[in-house]
């Protein structure tokens, strides 16, 4: 089965991209279909791109960036849950990706995204020249939240719609077809 990354894009105290990532988790094993985990940037305590090398050279010298290497590179595919921030995506997840090379290359991505009226879209734009230059396929189908705070319930906890879980299964189900088509070039890579 493939194994899918559901990445929170936010490290700030505080951050609603957990409760979002958390409210993706149960909605994606409900399909049975892919191994899902959440996978948290805060946890590999990142600071900014430390390595004297290329991370396309692949010579990875520090523990942290060997940790979040070994992490990406076990998983088949992603979904960015990713904050918006002045009209782009967070500087973490940025970072995190940027850390990167080997371990993202011909991999698919989704995107869950919110905000305010442009419900996180703009981050999404942001996300996909970067993605593009890394090899990474993206999918059409995204799950964009707008109004996000509407769907935290007194437990801080996020309560989707119909319509929000439908758009999940569009995205779920694109970024398994990627996935089926991408295995033979990460196999030959
Ligand atoms: C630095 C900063 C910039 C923001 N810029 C935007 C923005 O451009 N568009 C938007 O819809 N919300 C914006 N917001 C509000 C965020 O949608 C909201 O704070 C959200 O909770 C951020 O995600 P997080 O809690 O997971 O970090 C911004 C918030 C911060 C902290």
């Amino acid at each position: 089965m493939a194994r899918i990354g559901i990445i929170i894009g936010s490290t700030r105290p505080g951050r609603k991209a957990e409760v979002v990532a958390r409210w993706l988790l149960d909605v994606a094993r409900k399909r049975g279909d892919a191994e899902y985990e959440l996978v948290d940037i805060a946890e590999y305590n990142l600071p900014h791109l430390d390595e004297p090398m290329p991370p396309s050279m692949g010579q990875y010298s520090k523990p942290h960036t060997k940790a979040w290497a070994s992490k990406i590179d076990s998983l088949d595919g992603f979904v960015f849950v990713t904050p918006e921030y002045n009209h782009s995506t967070s500087g973490v997840l940025k970072n995190a990706i940027d850390y990167l090379y080997a371990e993202w290359q011909h991999k698919p991505v989704g995107f869950v995204s919110y905000g305010g009226v442009a419900a996180g879209t703009r981050a999404v734009q942001a996300l996909k020249p970067v993605l593009a230059i890394l090899s990474m396929t993206p999918t059409v189908a995204s799950v964009p939240i707008p109004f996000f705070g509407q769907h935290l319930d007194e437990q801080d906890r996020f309560q989707g719609t119909e319509a929000l879980n439908q758009a999940c299964v569009g995205m779920f189900d694109e970024l398994k077809r990627l996935d089926a088509v991408l295995r033979p070039a990460r196999t030959s890579a």
